[in-house]
């Protein structure tokens, strides 16, 4: 599948898919939008991918927003429209039961925070900048701000965030819980690989089972969501992978998954 503005690079079961705009900040335009859902469908698909890391080009940004050329001639239906576009390629990436990991490089504004919060977890450079600037330039977010941001670091932090439109450096964002670690901005991509590998070595059908489980779950009544985890833990049971994790453990041995 050949991309015009993604890198999309897959080694040993780890895709790493880089938004390739340097010059503009890796800012979202329509084609970045469409190419990053062909990118989540294609990972969804290829059972060689086992695990995606999204990260932007670049020393400077990981996504600077989306592409304000674009956005300062539209009018209220083609907004709709795109903000929709982009919410459904953003929920692809969630919707994912393969980890995905926001490895933040540098700014890290509007629909690029909208981006990495779509990401199950994110790890950010020292150099990283957060924010949800879009008030500043008379509009709300657009692809899952106002929704992601309330439930990942509580609603007064979000609120504060989506009504001043300022900026946060990376160790705030760590310290209310927007990233996962704070790393040296050489160690980023090696650091964030390291991580999702560590998952990778787990029981594939479990982590994807956790990943629905946490996904589902967080929209549901608590008994509902209890009874999918129960589910969940009902279904693997009837795994090869189960039989052989418990028996690893028992046997003093690393286990050695299948995906079965
Ligand atoms: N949309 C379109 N272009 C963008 C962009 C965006 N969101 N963010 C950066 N760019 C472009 C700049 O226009 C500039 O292009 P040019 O060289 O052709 O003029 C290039 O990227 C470099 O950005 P620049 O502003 O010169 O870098 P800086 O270091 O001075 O400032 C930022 C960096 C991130 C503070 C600044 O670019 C910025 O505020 N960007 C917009 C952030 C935003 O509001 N995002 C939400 C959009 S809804």
């Amino acid at each position: 599948m050949p991309y015009t503005t993604l890198r999309y690079d897959l080694r040993d079961g780890v895709l790493t898919i880089t938004v390739d705009r340097p010059d503009k900040l890796n800012a979202l335009n329509a084609t970045v939008i469409a190419e990053l859902g062909q990118a989540a469908v294609a990972a969804a698909a290829d059972d060689q991918v086992r695990g995606i890391i999204l990260t932007g080009a670049g020393p400077k940004a990981f996504v600077a927003g989306a592409d304000i050329g674009e956005l300062v001639s539209q009018d209220p239906l083609t907004a709709k429209e795109r903000s929709l576009a982009g919410q459904a390629v953003f929920r692809r990436f969630e919707a994912l039961r393969k980890p995905v990991i926001a490895a933040v490089n540098g700014f890290c504004l509007g629909g690029g925070c909208e981006l990495a919060m779509a990401c199950h977890l994110r790890i950010a450079s020292e150099s990283a900048r957060f924010g949800q600037p879009e008030v500043k330039l008379g509009i709300g977010p657009g692809y899952g701000g106002t929704v992601r941001l309330p439930r990942l670091v509580g609603r007064g932090r979000a609120l504060e965030l989506l009504l001043t439109g300022g900026m946060i450096d990376a160790q705030e964002a760590w310290r209310i819980g927007l990233v996962n670690r704070v790393v040296p901005a050489d160690r980023l991509l090696a650091e964030t690989e390291t991580l999702l590998r560590t998952m990778l070595a787990q029981g594939p059908l479990a982590v994807a089972c956790v990943l629905e489980a946490v996904d589902a779950g967080a929209e549901m009544g608590r008994d509902e969501a209890l009874l999918l985890e129960a589910n969940h833990f009902g279904l693997l049971s009837s795994t090869p992978d189960m039989r052989e994790g418990m028996q690893a453990f028992l046997d003093k041995r690393a286990p050695h998954f299948r995906g079965k």
